[in-house]
């Protein structure tokens, strides 16, 4: 008897990524809400698509889209202050605290801590692209301009040696980005503005304090900067995000990443 040639339909195993979309979709089914991830996780991830609102509301019945906390994260207090946002949101915050312990012990002052402690919180809570940019307008509302305008410069700053106070082009950026690395146009220029600035070297000091090469045992609490925090943020009353600052929105965003809208 001939046998039958056709062959039995044999399923392909799942790419690694087709598992974790399997993984995510049964984890959302087991929340209360539905979760939705804003359409830059998905532009990062190189794909040019959103989560829709009525495909995800039909494969969901009963249930509705989330408008508030996400309980897979932390939970944030009411009225939530910098150093909740320290503890319960950023991602990484040993080389903002050894940047700002650096300028502490070279005398430096509280305007220079403040800038290294802050330099880097968009890279750990929000974005990486332009960081320092949007460091700088998450906190101008509540520091002295000084302190913001160094956060947004030092990112430019970091590029460019300055031999006249010995800052070299790091050494950690020939290994992150390769020996031929040029700064784009838009880097060079706000190098130059900055150059010409008043503040300058409040910048340039942060870019001096911006190392990795400590410790790696070094351990630094949040809590030991609580009284420079206490000088020189002005914490709302209100509660960091529901203060109607220019920036309160950006807070909320990182407090509730996932809401619909
Ligand atoms: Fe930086
Ligand atoms: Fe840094």
């Amino acid at each position: 008897m001939p046998q039958d040639a056709s062959p039995l339909p044999v399923t392909p195993p799942k790419t690694m990524s087709e598992r974790a979309d399997a993984l995510e979709e049964q984890m959302m089914h087991e929340m209360e809400h539905i979760l939705t991830k804003s359409t830059l996780h998905y532009l990062s991830d190189g794909k040019v698509t959103m989560d829709g609102g009525m495909d995800l509301l039909a494969k969901n019945p009963g249930k509705y889209f989330l408008l508030g906390e996400d309980k897979r994260l932390p939970r944030m207090p009411a009225k939530p202050t910098l150093l909740d946002y320290f503890k319960l949101r950023f991602a990484s915050t040993s080389h903002v605290l050894q940047s700002a312990t650096h300028a502490l012990k070279g005398g430096h002052s509280d305007k220079i801590v403040m800038a290294c402690l802050l330099h880097d919180i968009a890279v750990v809570s929000f974005i990486r692209c332009d960081h320092g940019y949007w460091g700088a307008q998450m906190i101008e509302p509540y520091v002295d301009e000084e302190v913001a305008w160094a956060v947004k410069m030092h990112q430019a700053l970091r590029f460019f040696p300055d031999e006249s106070v010995g800052y070299t082009y790091p050494e950690m950026y020939l290994k992150l980005f390769g020996p031929h690395y040029q700064p784009e146009p838009y880097i060079v220029a706000e190098y130059e503005r900055a150059r010409r600035h008043k503040w300058y070297m409040t910048a340039r000091i942060v870019t001096m304090n911006d190392i990795y090469s400590f410790d790696p045992n070094a351990r630094v609490d949040i809590d030991a900067f609580a009284d420079i925090i206490g000088r020189n943020f002005r914490q709302p009353e209100e509660g960091l995000g529901f203060d109607n600052s220019p920036s309160a929105h950006m807070w909320r965003t990182m407090m509730w990443p996932s809401r619909f809208l």
